[in-house]
C-alpha cells in the first residue's frame, strides 16, 4: 500500500503502535530474542518517516511496558540499553526534521538514572518541534498511568463532585495528546496489553501477523487504509444512518 491510494484528507491525527513479535523474528532464525529487538531498530525509524511523510502529527510506540520487568534480566538490561542507545543515535536526525521525542511512563526506580536523564536531555533537545510528536511509551502501563493521574488528583485536593473526565486527562502523562484514532498492533497477537486504556476508548484496532522487525511504512499505510474504511459511530449513528 503506498501513500497515494490513503485518503489524505482522512489521516489520522495520532496513531498508536504497538511493536510486538520481535522475539518469534529472531527465534524463527535461530537468533537469540535480543537480535529481534535490534532488529526493530529499522522498523520504527522507517514508521516514524513513513508517518512524517503521511502527516499524522502524533504516533506513540509501546516500546517497554510496566510488565516486560518479568523477563528475564538480561532482555530487560538489553532493552534498557537499546532505547538508551536509540535515543542518544536518532535524536538528532529526528530534531533536523522538526520532530519531537518524548517519553511517556512512569519514573521509577527501576528505570536507571542515567535513561531518565537521556530522556530529559531529549525533550530539552527536540520539545518546540512541531512537524510530529514522537511518544516512546517506556515503562508505561494504562493502568500506572490511571493510578498516578488518580494520586495526583488526590494529592491536589480537589472536592470528587468536582471531578470529572476532563480532571483525569488532565493528569495523564501528556495531557495534550489527542487519543488514538487508531491502534496497530504486530505479530497476530489480538489485544491491548495495558497499553493507552484511557486514550483508546473509541479507538480503531487494526491487526496484522506482519512481526514488528518486518514493519515497514507500507504495512502503516495498509492499516490506515483499513482504518478508512471502518464506520466510527462513538456509540451514535453513523453519517448515513437515518438520513433515508
Ligand atoms: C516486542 O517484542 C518488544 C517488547 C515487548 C519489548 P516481543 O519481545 O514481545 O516479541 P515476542 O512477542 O516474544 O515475539
Ligand atoms: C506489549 O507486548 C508491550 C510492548 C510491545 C512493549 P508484550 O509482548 O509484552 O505483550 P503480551 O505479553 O504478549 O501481552
Ligand atoms: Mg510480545
Amino acid at each position: 500500500m503506498d501513500l497515494s491510494s490513503l485518503d489524505r484528507q482522512r489521516i489520522p491525527v495520532h496513531v498508536a503502535v504497538v511493536m510486538d513479535g520481535n522475539g518469534r523474528w529472531a527465534q524463527r532464525r535461530g537468533l537469540p530474542r535480543t537480535d529481534g529487538h535490534a532488529a526493530g531498530e529499522e522498523a520504527l525509524m522507517d514508521t516514524i518517516w513513513g508517518a512524517l511523510d503521511a502527516g499524522i502529527r502524533w504516533l506513540t510506540v509501546y516500546a517497554f511496558s510496566t510488565e516486560n520487568w518479568k523477563r528475564p534480566v538480561d532482555e530487560v538490561r538489553f532493552l534498557m540499553n537499546f532505547n538508551e542507545r536509540l535515543l542518544l543515535t536518532r535524536r538528532d536526525e529526528l530534531n533536523e526534521r522538526n520532530v519531537k521525542l518524548q517519553f511517556i511512563g512512569r519514573r521509577d526506580w527501576r528505570v536507571p538514572k542515567r535513561i531518565l536523564r537521556r530522556i530529559d536531555e531529549t525533550l530539552e533537545l527536540t520539545g518546540d518541534n512541531t512537524a510530529m510528536t514522537v511518544s516512546m511509551a517506556f515503562n508505561y502501563g494504562g493502568r500506572a498511568e490511571l493510578v498516578d493521574a488518580v494520586r495526583a488528583i488526590a494529592a491536589s485536593g480537589i472536592k470528587p463532585e468536582k471531578i470529572d473526565e476532563k480532571t483525569i486527562r488532565q493528569h495523564l502523562y501528556d495531557p495534550t495528546m489527542p487519543d488514538p484514532e487508531l491502534m496497530v498492533r504486530t505479530s497476530g497477537e489480538y489485544r491491548m496489553s495495558n497499553f493507552l486504556m484511557w486514550e483508546m476508548a473509541y479507538s480503531e484496532l487494526v491487526f496484522t501477523d506482519v512481526l514488528w522487525p518486518d514493519f515497514r511504512r507500507e504495512n502503516l499505510y495498509a492499516a490506515i487504509d483499513e482504518y478508512q474504511r471502518r464506520d466510527r459511530r462513538f456509540g451514535g449513528l453513523s453519517d448515513t444512518d437515518g438520513l433515508s
